[in-house]
């Protein structure tokens, strides 16, 4: 362990990164600028020749990402590369591969983490450290890593080489920058272990690392993010009851956090992206029988109704102008799940847009960020009875309401994300809908 430790401090240890998505690329780029000499894997071979040429996959504002690829590339600091061997000279592999939760059963997909870390076993050296920067249920660690990676490797670990598990906390859009900024929790199979991986992480992260064991890791990321999801759906309840009685959802909640340590999250169309939607499934995966969750699986329910809230703001809309869905062009503004991301992962303009169509809409989604959505927006808009905003991109918030008007055939406008004021709209001539914020009688 001494021996790592040293090799970490003097940047000779060489570093594989499984998973060169959103978590591992940044990651991989991070450690290859603070001089380390990196190898990422991905399953993908024209991803990777795209990386290995210094063009960034992926698309959005992403903040000195690009530039930090082409750097260290052209520096030959980071190699990507289908091949699992490249992990027999590495003292450190850290895997950030997704872990999705299946769509019927909620429960943990682990296809892409378990074929990972049998590629890896079977070329696991003695010594190394490895770890888990996927977000994983509970006691994953314990029942699915370390058998799989012994078996396969013939290892055993906290003996022959050690484990551990530091979850990510980014977010697309800032992931640079979440990298260096955000604490981390950085869970060991051992106090040791724990404490060669704050050494590691040390070198590209500026703020806290906490050492602990692996089921606290594990448990402290999914019931962040579970919080968040939770926060959502409070959120999105009490948009629900201002819809009721008529009452403005955005101004009610200004008020509630001017109250001391209140912190009402933002209702809106729907949670989406890689993390939020699953990561509650995952915290309440294999707890015993004397746990039955009942909260969390709520607030899941209440934001996957999102999207279908959605379409009878729609609804209700054209109604004030004597129109149904069904024939409506309907203009639809983000595919992405958020701001000025390509991320479109569980984006709630997904059942959104498959509703409006089984309703008999023609429906024409635009994203600035996402290819095959990306045409003109004045083209996509043109001639619709009705725009819907899904994803609070720059290039929306800065549409000029009254320009926008005159592209449209009857100027309704339903607003998932509150980035136009209600009152603005109505002066320019909008009919205007806002998720908490309607206004029908
Ligand atoms: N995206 C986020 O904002 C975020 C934030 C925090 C934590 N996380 C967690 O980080 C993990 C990764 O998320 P992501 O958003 O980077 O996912 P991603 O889909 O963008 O990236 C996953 C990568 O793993 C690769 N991969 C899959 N199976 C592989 C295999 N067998 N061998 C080699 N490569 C393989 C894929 O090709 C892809 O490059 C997930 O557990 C997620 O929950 C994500």
């Amino acid at each position: 362990m001494e021996n790592l430790i040293e090799a970490i401090r003097r940047r000779e240890a060489r570093i594989v990164v499984v998973g060169l998505g959103y978590i591992g690329l940044p990651v991989a780029c991070m450690f290859a600028k603070a001089g380390f000499q990196v190898a990422g894997i991905r399953r993908d071979s024209g991803k990777i020749a795209q990386i290995n040429q210094g063009i960034c996959p992926i698309e959005g504002k992403e903040p000195r990402l690009p530039e930090l690829l082409a750097e260290v590339i052209r520096q030959g600091r980071l190699k990507a590369t289908t091949d699992y061997k490249v992990c027999r000279k590495a003292r450190v592999a850290l895997i950030a591969v997704e872990t999705p939760v299946d769509k019927t059963t909620k429960k943990p997909g682990y296809e892409a983490l378990r074929a990972t870390l049998q590629g890896l076993g079977q070329n696991l050296q003695a010594g190394t450290l490895v770890i888990i920067e996927s977000t994983i249920a509970p006691r994953t660690m314990e029942t699915v890593v370390k058998p799989i990676l012994e078996e396969a490797s013939g290892l055993k670990v906290n003996e022959d080489f050690y484990l551990s598990n530091c979850p990510e906390r980014v977010m697309p859009g800032r992931l640079l920058a979440n990298i260096e900024n955000c604490s981390r929790v950085v869970g060991g199979m051992s106090p040791e272990t724990a404490q060669a991986a704050v050494e590691l992480y040390r070198c590209i992260v500026k703020a806290d690392l906490d050492p602990t064991d692996c089921l606290t890791a594990e448990l402290v990321k999914t019931v962040e993010n579970t919080y968040r999801d939770v926060q959502i759906a409070f959120a999105n309840e009490v948009a629900f009851l201002c819809e009721s009685v008529g009452a403005d959802v955005w101004e009610v909640r200004q008020l509630v956090n001017k109250s001391p340590q209140r912190d009402m999250h933002l209702p809106g169309p729907g949670v989406g992206g890689h993390c939020i939607p699953k990561d509650p499934w995952l915290l309440i995966h294999g707890t015993g029988d004397d746990f039955k969750a009942r909260l969390i699986p709520t607030a899941r329910a209440i934001n996957d109704s999102m999207p279908l809230h959605m379409v009878e703001l729609v609804e209700g809309a054209l109604r004030e102008v004597g129109k149904k869905v069904q024939g409506a062009r309907i203009a639809v503004l983000g595919y992405a799940y958020k701001e000025n991301t390509d991320d479109t992962r569980n984006s709630p303009t997904i059942p959104f847009v498959t509703r409006l169509e089984e309703l008999g809409a023609e429906v024409a989604v635009h994203d600035p960020y996402v290819k095959g959505y990306n045409d003109e927006l004045e083209k996509v808009v043109t001639g619709s009875d009705c725009v819907v905003v899904m994803a609070a991109h720059d290039q929306y918030r800065e549409l000029n309401l009254r320009d926008l008007k005159t592209q449209l055939r009857i100027p309704v406008l339903v607003d998932g994300r509150n980035i136009f004021e209600k009152e603005k709209a109505q002066v320019a001539g909008f009919i205007y809908k806002g998720v908490g914020n309607v206004h029908f009688f």
